[in-house]
């Protein structure tokens, strides 16, 4: 790509690549998951260059109605939003946690750049190759546009991101798609605490928060008839082979995906379908399987609008305003940090 815009483009991006870390945490992590008394593998190890485009194609399956919900609220509200976030305030620095591929955040800066000539947008992800795409996708689209991008898992970029802090900006932190739902309650408290700390009072965050409702609607949308969470489920393996010299086969694991009323949550696992012993090279490592057993690799924590209030308080956050979809399902929320102004 040799067109002067592409230089123009370089200009206006900068990624920190600050994921070694996390690439020699695999191996732990899967040593440690996989010989557990009850096995596990972390949700945040998906998202490699194939489980990345599987969960972007799961945003389109039907069932899955988090993403749609999430982007008509988006559709309807987002001057209002931005509107909200801004408060008198000239301008905005827009923050994303886990922006994947920013599909959503595109009405944001609509709204954004109607108003001011420049924006810093500021994306923060696990996966350098959604970052590197989203990033030139938006900077091709976007003139005023300028993207600090930090590939790197979140207490790595949270304390960074005043890094970004402009004069006269206020802060306006996007955590969308029920990303909170990976986290259990206390985690979430804990992580919500470590934004608050990376923001000034006045700030904003929006986070977005699928709700509780019937145990149909949600194992359908964690059990597509298409297969493709499946497959998202299943690539987690797969990477393991990839990666770690494994030899899992994944025609002799299944996905499965359980409502669990009490803790609100959807759990995803793997269950072996059969006795078997599978061989992870470079962990040098042998893991037996009993038929039925299972990896457990996902929860989603969903919440009530009482919950999010609640955990809005517990964190330095008031819960400002809340919109949600036309069908009730998705709610996106405007948290306002606290404290002397
Ligand atoms: C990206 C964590 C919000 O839990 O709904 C989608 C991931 N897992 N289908 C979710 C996911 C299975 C998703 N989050």
């Amino acid at each position: 790509m040799s067109h002067p815009a592409s230089t123009e483009q370089a200009a206006r991006l900068l990624i920190h690549r600050l994921t070694a870390a996390v690439a020699d945490d695999f191996a732990a992590d899967v040593r440690r998951g996989l010989t557990a008394q009850r096995k596990f593998l972390l949700p945040k190890y998906f998202y490699d260059g194939l489980g990345s485009r599987l969960f972007d194609a799961i945003c389109l399956v039907p069932e899955y109605y988090l993403t749609r919900a999430e982007a008509d609220i988006f559709a309807r509200h987002a001057a209002e939003i931005v509107e909200k976030a801004r408060d008198g305030a000239r301008r905005l620095t827009l923050f994303e946690l886990g922006s994947g591929s920013a599909a959503k955040t595109r009405r944001i800066i609509d709204v954004l750049l109607a108003a001011q000539t420049r924006l810093r947008y500021v994306p923060v992800d696990i996966s350098t190759a959604a970052l590197e795409e989203s990033a030139s996708a938006l900077l091709g689209d976007y003139e005023g546009l300028g993207v600090t991008a930090y590939a790197a898992d979140y207490d790595t970029a949270l304390p960074r991101l005043r890094e970004n802090f402009e004069e006269g900006a206020r802060a306006l932190v996007l955590f969308l798609g029920s990303n909170v739902g990976n986290f259990d309650r206390a985690e979430a408290r804990d992580f919500l605490r470590r934004v608050r700390a990376a923001l000034r009072p006045g700030d904003r965050l929006l986070l977005g928060a699928d709700l509780k409702k019937d145990a149909a609607t949600l194992e359908a949308a964690y059990d597509d008839p298409l297969g493709v969470t499946a497959a998202f489920n299943l690539n987690l393996l797969a990477r393991i082979n990839r990666e770690l010299g494994a030899d899992f086969s994944l025609r002799d694991f299944r996905h499965v995906a359980l409502y669990d009323e009490r803790e609100g949550r959807v759990e995803m696992h793997l269950e072996s379908t059969c006795a078997q012993t599978v061989r992870v090279g470079a962990l040098d490592l042998e893991i037996n399987f009993r038929a039925g057993e299972r990896i457990h690799t996902e929860n989603s924590y969903k919440y009530s609008l009482d919950e999010l209030s609640a955990l809005a308080a517990e964190t330095g956050f008031a819960r400002e305003q809340t919109w949600l979809d036309p069908a009730g399902r998705f709610s996106s929320n405007l948290f306002v940090a606290e404290g002397k102004r």
